[in-house]
């Protein structure tokens, strides 16, 4: 028999549908697959307007969930031997759609799984991985392996393309600018990890697969962005509290407070960014070996409160 696997997954550009095909590509015709997708009841318009953007954030942040369809019945009453959950990080946290659904009754078609978390991200998904752990923990399921693809053009070169794409719909390159998103080319090689997915399952030796697939370069990580995510996951805590203390999500009394966070939000990019990387490199240097077991933990499949 074959075995069967069940994809998983929110994604409002494609983006992550096209890196987890990539990875099926060589195994698609071995396996059993059914996709289903993670889809609120609202859909968030895309291409953004900007303030509906930066609304977003306190309840992205603070994990208030938004209304979810439910998954379907023959989902929910399906056999899975592997789950491949894919999920991208919206201001440091899991989108709100991917919080929202861990938080909902159709969430329990993980309970007693096997899980593959796929990460389509800009560059920042630690803190927010650290949450899908926690909820996977609580569901009683079990984290095999991790893959994270990310944008690897520098941080203010993927902010800005990424600002395009959310506000524009415009992915491809343009003048000095290079497209958005994960680059074609590390979607393309992410067609590699099938094959060892397929002969760990079939072989009874998820265990190890996690191992195998790092040494594939299945996640790089930048010891700096650890510093960047824990300062920014500060601020956004604040902000969250302070804008939502004018009301909850669209409230025209608190359009003020979330125009002045996306105006800190620029210039702490484009700005200040410049200045932590500089500090985050000295800092770097200072405490080098506490940040390496960092890079190490955050390497890994376990889930420890309070990391980040
Ligand atoms: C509201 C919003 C916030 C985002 N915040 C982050 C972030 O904190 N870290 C990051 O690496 N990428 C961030 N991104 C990029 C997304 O994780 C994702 O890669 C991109 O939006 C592609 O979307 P899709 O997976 O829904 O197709 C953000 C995108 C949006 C729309």
């Amino acid at each position: 028999m074959k075995p069967r696997i069940l994809v998983l997954y929110f994604s409002q550009t494609g983006q992550l549908r096209h890196i987890i095909d990539n990875i099926l590509q060589d195994i698609k015709d071995k396996v059993e697959l059914e996709y289903a997708q993670i889809e609120p009841v609202i859909p968030y318009s895309f291409p953004w307007k900007a303030v509906p953007f930066f609304d977003a954030m306190p309840e992205t942040v603070q994990h208030l969930p938004i209304e979810m369809k439910p998954l379907p019945d023959n989902i929910m009453n399906g056999q899975y031997d592997l789950v491949i959950f894919g999920w991208q990080p919206w201001f440091l946290n899991p989108s709100l759609p991917i919080s929202s659904f861990l938080q909902s009754p159709s969430a329990k078609v993980l309970s007693g799984k096997n899980v593959i978390t796929v990460i389509g991200a800009r560059n920042m998904w630690l803190h927010a991985q650290e949450k899908v752990k926690m909820y996977l923990e609580k569901l009683n399921a079990k984290l095999v392996a991790n893959i994270a693809l990310v944008d690897t053009n520098t941080n203010i070169i993927s902010t800005l393309t990424v600002i395009r794409w959310s506000f524009t719909g415009r992915k491809e390159a343009k003048g000095l600018l290079p497209a958005a998103g994960v680059q074609e080319k590390d979607i393309a090689a992410a067609q590699r990890y099938g094959t060892p997915i397929y002969k760990h399952l079939t072989e009874n030796r998820l265990d190890t697969l996690h191992h195998e697939l790092l040494m594939m370069g299945s996640l790089k990580l930048n010891p700096g962005l650890v510093l960047l995510e824990q300062k920014g996951i500060k601020n956004f805590r604040f902000w969250s509290k302070y804008i939502r203390e004018k009301g909850g999500p669209g409230d025209p009394n608190r359009v003020g407070r979330v125009k002045q966070f996306k105006n800190l939000l620029i210039v702490a990019i484009f700005i200040l960014s410049p200045i932590s990387a500089l500090s985050a490199a000295i800092k770097l240097q200072l405490k080098k070996k506490s940040l390496l077991k960092d890079v190490e933990y955050f390497k890994g499949l376990k889930y420890e409160e309070g990391r980040i």
